[in-house]
């Protein structure tokens, strides 16, 4: 099979930056101070990520579309690859968010096994890659991965959810085996979502759930995403704020660049 010719990235740097000015006068002033220290420490290093849990409705496709609008605020080209084949809501999201879609963040809705043929196909026209991957489909997922070195695993921090993780786990591990065959590595890295904020026992429940991925010899992010309608409400649209994602970001930076410190936060959330 032959990989179909990708749609060229003709970006216009001058409509870029004015959009970009628009854009970063939506964000509040304390996503404004957090993004400004993330883009500066990022400084054009490329950061190329893969979303995925074998498990549905973990938060995977608002964490890739967050982090995209995110690393979209650096003004360098950010591929965004839709790999669900069911629900497409990475480019489901751009088509709501029309005019307010950064013109540099591209979607391209690739969810069959030949995505890592067309992303090589396009290397040269992005600089950050981030790829939103389906539960169902472990081929989608492993051609994400083979094309990208930082795996995040988004997951409720709950027995049964952190238990589940074994089999995103063992895809991890066969990817980084395979990569390192070739010279390359994966990294994978848990980020805990749909937290519960309320009650000691739910923040009981956050606790043993680092443990147990730690257990694991894996490392999680130390922002969790809380359980809040404001996510979903954000579907569709330039978020006005990213409120946990700031921080996620910024840690995502840190892990993906081997940063000795966490850009713009002070102190972990734990
Ligand atoms: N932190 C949050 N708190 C509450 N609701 C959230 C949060 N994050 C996402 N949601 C909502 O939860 C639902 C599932 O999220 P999302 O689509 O990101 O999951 P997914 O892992 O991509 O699902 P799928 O496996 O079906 O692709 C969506 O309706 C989303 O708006
Ligand atoms: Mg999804």
């Amino acid at each position: 099979m032959t990989t179909p010719p990708s749609t060229p990235v003709q970006l216009d740097a001058a409509a870029v930056q004015e959009q970009l000015a628009g854009i970063w006068s939506l964000l509040t002033p304390t996503d404004r101070a957090q993004f400004e220290s993330v883009v500066a420490a990022i400084a054009g290093r490329p950061i190329r990520i893969t979303i995925g849990n074998m498990k549905g409705g973990v938060n995977k496709t608002t964490t890739a579309v967050h982090l995209a609008l995110a690393l979209a605020l650096t003004g360098d080209p950010v591929l965004l690859v839709d790999g669900d084949p069911k629900n497409q809501s990475s480019l489901m999201w751009k088509l709501g968010a029309g005019d307010e879609w950064p013109i540099n963040l591209t979607v391209m809705p690739w969810a069959t096994p030949d995505l890592a043929k067309r992303v090589t196909a396009m290397e040269g026209q992005f600089k950050h890659l981030v790829i939103d991957t389906s539960p169902q489909h472990d081929d989608i997922l492993r051609a994400g991965l083979m094309v990208t070195d930082t795996f995040v695993i988004p997951c409720q921090p709950t027995p049964m959810d952190t238990a589940q993780l074994d089999s995103t786990f063992k895809v991890a591990e066969q990817m980084d085996a395979l990569k390192g065959a070739q010279g390359g590595e994966l990294a994978a890295i848990v980020l805990f979502a749909r937290a519960k904020q309320a009650g000691a026992n739910d923040t009981n429940l956050l606790r043993t759930s680092y443990a147990r991925v730690e257990k694991k010899d894996y490392p999680v992010f130390s922002t969790p995403l809380y359980d809040s309608i404001r996510y979903a409400e954000a579907f569709g649209m330039f978020p006005r704020t990213f409120r946990e994602y700031g921080k996620v970001v910024a840690e995502l930076a840190a892990f993906a660049l081997g940063l000795d410190e966490v850009p713009g936060v002070q102190g972990g959330r734990r």
